[in-house]
């Protein structure tokens, strides 16, 4: 056992040895007793109670909150390890996360590559960390580990995308939707923004099949509003350019003075063919 202890503290810092030790025996004084930088409180002083309980303010709080693993905080070091003094798994990771996590990935079709290959310490400290959730990292930093930032460069942004909050829209493990996402269609749009389109009297087709990301890229765009295709190209996507000019309503020099969206609302309108005015 000394043995291990010895290879745990080789090379440690005393803070992190300190922090073993505690785990390992029952009594270790506080590290700031150890360092002689102790402070001591009594509960008298500082509520009027009658305990003579003493309390420790520790000189140096850590700046950042730390988040630690409920099994861990707890010394159950045992429903992962093979023993307390032992660093070996009881089995593969993903194995071991699944005796109490099995519900994260119960009846899902599609798993995140990461989370099918098992590797839920690609993400997740097993025992504690300065970020929520046990995460390794903060926002989006975690998702570019892997995935190349396209967003930052941009020159526009989807707010939620650019401030990392990938998982309003994606389940970071599995989803039974494509892309991992946590909704379809349009609720996953009018979550945030507000819909207009579903009491109007005339709707555009696809805006009203939900298909928003036929127009929009979900996360950035070179083009304002984050449109997929800029001015009337956009519309050509799926209207061919012969049809639309058969209209007399489309004369050429019309068209090219106003743009599509001069005279159509691109999502709904109260007046018939989606015009802005009759
Ligand atoms: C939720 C599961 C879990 C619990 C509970 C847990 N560990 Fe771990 N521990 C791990 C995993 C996973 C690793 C990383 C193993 C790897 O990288 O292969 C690890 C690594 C370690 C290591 C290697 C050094 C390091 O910090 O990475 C030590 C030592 C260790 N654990 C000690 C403990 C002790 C002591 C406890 C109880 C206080 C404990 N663990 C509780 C899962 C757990
Ligand atoms: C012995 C049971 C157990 C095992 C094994 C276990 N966990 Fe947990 N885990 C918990 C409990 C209990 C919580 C507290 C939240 C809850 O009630 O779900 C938790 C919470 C978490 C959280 C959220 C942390 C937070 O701040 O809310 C993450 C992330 C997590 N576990 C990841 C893992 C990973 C990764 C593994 C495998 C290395 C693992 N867990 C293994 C019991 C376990
Ligand atoms: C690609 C990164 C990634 C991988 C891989 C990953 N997670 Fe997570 N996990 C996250 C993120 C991000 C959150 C926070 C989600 C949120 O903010 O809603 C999270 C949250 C959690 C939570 C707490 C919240 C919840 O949804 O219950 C648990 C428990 C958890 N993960 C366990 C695991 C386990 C077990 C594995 C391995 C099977 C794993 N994770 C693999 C990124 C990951
Ligand atoms: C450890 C590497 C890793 C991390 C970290 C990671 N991913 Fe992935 N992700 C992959 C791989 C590999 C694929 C599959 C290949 C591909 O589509 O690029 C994938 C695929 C995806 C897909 C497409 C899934 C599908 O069904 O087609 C989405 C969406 C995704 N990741 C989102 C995220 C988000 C959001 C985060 C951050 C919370 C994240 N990823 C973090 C490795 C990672
Ligand atoms: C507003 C919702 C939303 C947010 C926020 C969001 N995504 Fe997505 N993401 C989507 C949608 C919708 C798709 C599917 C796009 C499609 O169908 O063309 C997608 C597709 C993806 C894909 C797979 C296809 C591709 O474009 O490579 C990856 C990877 C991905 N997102 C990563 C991320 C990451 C990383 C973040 C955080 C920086 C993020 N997403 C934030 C909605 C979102
Ligand atoms: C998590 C919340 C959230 C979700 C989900 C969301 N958005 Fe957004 N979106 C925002 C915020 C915040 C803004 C910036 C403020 C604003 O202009 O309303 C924004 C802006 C936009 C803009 C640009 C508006 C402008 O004035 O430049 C478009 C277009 C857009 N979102 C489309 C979508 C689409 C399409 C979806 C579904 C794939 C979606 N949003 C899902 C929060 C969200
Ligand atoms: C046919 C293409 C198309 C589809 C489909 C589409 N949009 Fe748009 N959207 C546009 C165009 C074009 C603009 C820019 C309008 C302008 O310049 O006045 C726009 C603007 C926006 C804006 C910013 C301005 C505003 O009206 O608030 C938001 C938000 C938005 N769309 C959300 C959505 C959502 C949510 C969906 C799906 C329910 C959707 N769009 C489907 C073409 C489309
Ligand atoms: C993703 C495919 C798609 C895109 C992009 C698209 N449309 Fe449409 N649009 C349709 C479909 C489908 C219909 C319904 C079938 C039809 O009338 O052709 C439709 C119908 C219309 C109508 C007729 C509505 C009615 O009441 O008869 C107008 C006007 C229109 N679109 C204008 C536009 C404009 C302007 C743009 C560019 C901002 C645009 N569309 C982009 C698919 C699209
Ligand atoms: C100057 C105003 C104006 C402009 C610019 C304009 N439209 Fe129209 N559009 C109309 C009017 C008016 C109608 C109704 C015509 C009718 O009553 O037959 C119409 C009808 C339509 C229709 C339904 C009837 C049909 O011909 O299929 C579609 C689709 C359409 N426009 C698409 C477009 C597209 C795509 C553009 C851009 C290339 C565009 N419009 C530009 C005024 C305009």
């Amino acid at each position: 056992m000394l043995a291990i202890i010895a290879l745990i503290s080789a090379g440690c810092a005393t803070k992190t040895k300190h922090e073993w030790l505690t785990f390992f025996f029952d009594g270790v004084p506080p590290l700031e007793k150890q360092l002689g930088k102790q402070q001591v409180l009594t509960a008298d002083k500082k509520a009027g109670g009658t305990t003579s309980e003493s309390y420790y303010i520790p000189l140096h709080k850590p700046l950042v909150r730390t988040y630690e693993h409920n099994p861990y905080s707890k010394r159950n070091c045992k429903s992962c390890h093979e023993s307390k003094f032992s660093q070996k798994l009881l089995g593969k990771t993903i194995d071991v996360c699944m005796k109490c996590h099995s519900k994260l990935l119960k009846d899902k079709k599609n798993k995140h590559d990461p989370v099918a290959e098992g590797e839920c310490l690609e993400c997740h400290e097993p025992h504690k960390a300065d970020n929520k959730n046990l995460l390794k990292r903060k926002g989006a930093k975690l998702c570019y580990e892997c995935h190349d930032d396209e967003v930052t460069e941009a020159k526009f942004k989807h707010d939620p995308a650019a401030d990392g909050s990938c998982a309003e829209c994606h389940n970071p493990h599995a989803s039974n939707n494509k892309n991992l996402l946590i909704r379809t269609g349009k609720a996953l749009c009018y979550e945030c923004h507000e819909d207009e389109v579903t009491e109007a009297k005339f709707k555009h087709d696809p805006v009203d099949e939900g298909e928003c990301s036929e127009c929009h890229d979900p996360h950035k765009s070179k083009n304002k509003y984050l449109l997929k295709k800029a001015g009337d190209a956009l519309c050509y996507e799926c209207h061919d350019q012969d049809d639309i000019s058969e209209n007399k309503a489309h004369e050429p020099s019309k068209v090219a003075a106003k743009s599509c969206i001069g005279c159509h609302d691109p999502h709904k309108s109260e007046n018939k063919y989606l015009l802005k005015q009759l």
